[in-house]
């Protein structure tokens, strides 16, 4: 018979493999909102480029919106919303709802998205 402390240990030892397993999870604090490689993908597919200057990102050099340059250390985005990963996820999934009227559209952009987009920027510094 196990003693309920090594039973405990056992669970407790599973659970981290667990995490450390998750996708996303992986690859140090960067990733702790989402998976920052498959938000590379979504900002291309989303075209956030043809709006924003986005470093590491081919292609996006647009103009329309501010640079998104060191993006991941900006105490506030838009100038109105304290910065924070949960924050900027709310942002990118809707920016209408964070912020009224400000001109960047909704893009109809789902919650999983938002957060690996979120972690992407979160690389930016
Ligand atoms: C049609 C143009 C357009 C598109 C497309 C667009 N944005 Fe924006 N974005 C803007 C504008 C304009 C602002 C400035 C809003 C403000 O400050 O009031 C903005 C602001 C931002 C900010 C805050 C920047 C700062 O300096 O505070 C982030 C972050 C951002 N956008 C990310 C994204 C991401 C990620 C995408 C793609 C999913 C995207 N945007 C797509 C126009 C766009």
């Amino acid at each position: 018979m196990m003693r309920p402390t090594t039973r405990l240990l056992i669970a407790a030892l599973l659970a981290m493999m667990a995490a450390a397993c998750e996708p996303g999870r992986a690859n140090g604090p960067d990733n702790f909102i989402g998976d920052a490689r498959r938000g590379t993908d979504l900002v291309k597919q989303y075209h956030c480029g043809s709006c924003h200057d986005i470093p590491g990102i081919a292609g996006a050099d647009g103009n329309v919106g501010p640079p998104l340059h060191r993006i991941g250390t900006r105490t506030y985005i838009a100038g109105y919303i304290q910065n924070s990963p949960d924050s900027m996820a709310d942002w990118i999934e809707d920016p209408q709802r964070a912020l009224p009227g400000n001109a960047m559209p909704r893009m109809g952009i789902p919650q999983k998205d938002a957060r690996d987009i979120a972690a992407l920027l979160y690389t930016l510094k």
